[in-house]
């Protein structure tokens, strides 16, 4: 099993968009099992994969506090073959990082579930981890559970210090909980098109800083929103628009970059 967490400590920097849109062109171009978790209480990801405010069964926080099974919250996405998503519901996961805490071992709650789930089932398959937008036990115990984290960023001056934020929060929990944890790419989100000079050179100061972590950019387009509003990834929304190109390159990024096994570089 490969275990991805999407993470950064700002809001808004483009994790919901990379996780299930990465998530969906995974699903098509590896052939495997791609599940989803959606660790957030805005539960952005579980709305746009189409199960917004589940009306019923175990999601994420059963998992976290119930000692549910992963499978047994796990829901198909109707619009892409192969992906599945452990949902959140947003009243449920408000405060989870506060009852998270005080939980012995709480940092490990979703470590455990996804280790139990792997030995039960026949296919390992990948799984994205949708992570909040602070470091709270929550984002901690998604870095406990994975193999790999990967972090988005807007080019911008505040959000590009972000990075290195986030960077040292891996190191510790890599320290602290998970030895073999690395940050395996950086991602630059949301870049105006026909990019001015400051971004250009925000990206160069980032380039500078992690050299090949750092994925191709995902330029801004309105198709995001829309295609967040129609609960369909990008590959299915708009499969020939530059976005999901961009998307689609971030994938071979991840995929060059070692995330589901061996380097390849
Ligand atoms: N490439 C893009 N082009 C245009 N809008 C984008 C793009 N990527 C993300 N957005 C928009 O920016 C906002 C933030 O994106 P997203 O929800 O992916 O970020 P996030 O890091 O998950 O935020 P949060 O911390 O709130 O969970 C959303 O409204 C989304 O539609
Ligand atoms: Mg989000």
């Amino acid at each position: 099993m490969t275990v991805i967490a999407v993470g950064n400590q700002g809001g808004s920097a483009g994790k919901t968009t990379l996780v299930v849109n990465a998530a969906a062109r995974l699903a098509q171009v590896t052939g495997r099992r791609v599940r989803v978790i959606d660790l957030d209480a805005q539960a952005n990801a579980s709305h746009w994969l189409g199960h917004p405010e589940p009306a019923d069964g175990p999601t994420i926080s059963d998992v976290l506090f119930h000692n549910a099974a992963i499978a047994d919250a796990d829901r198909a996405v109707a619009a892409v073959d192969g992906l599945t998503l452990v949902p959140a519901r947003r009243a449920e996961m408000e405060g989870a990082d506060v009852t998270l805490a005080r939980v012995l071992g709480g940092e490990q709650r979703l470590r455990m579930a996804l280790a139990a789930d792997a030995a039960t089932s026949g296919d390992p398959g990948i799984t994205l981890i949708d992570c909040p937008g602070s470091l709270s036990t929550v984002t901690v115990a998604a870095l406990v559970a994975a193999d790999v984290a990967v972090t988005v960023f807007a080019p911008m001056e505040k959000e590009a210090g972000a990075v290195s934020a986030f960077e040292s929060t891996v190191g510790q929990v890599a320290a602290a909980y998970n030895p073999t944890l690395r940050l395996a790419s950086v991602v630059p989100s949301i870049v105006p098109g026909g990019s001015g000079r400051y971004y250009t050179d925000v990206l160069d100061q980032v380039r500078e800083g992690w050299g090949d972590l750092v994925a191709p950019p995902v330029r801004r387009s309105v198709r995001v929103p829309e295609a967040y509003s129609a609960q369909l990834p990008l590959v299915v929304y708009a499969p020939a628009e530059p976005v999901t190109a961009d998307l689609a390159a971030v994938v071979e990024h991840l995929l060059a970059a070692g995330v589901l096994g061996a380097p390849t570089r």
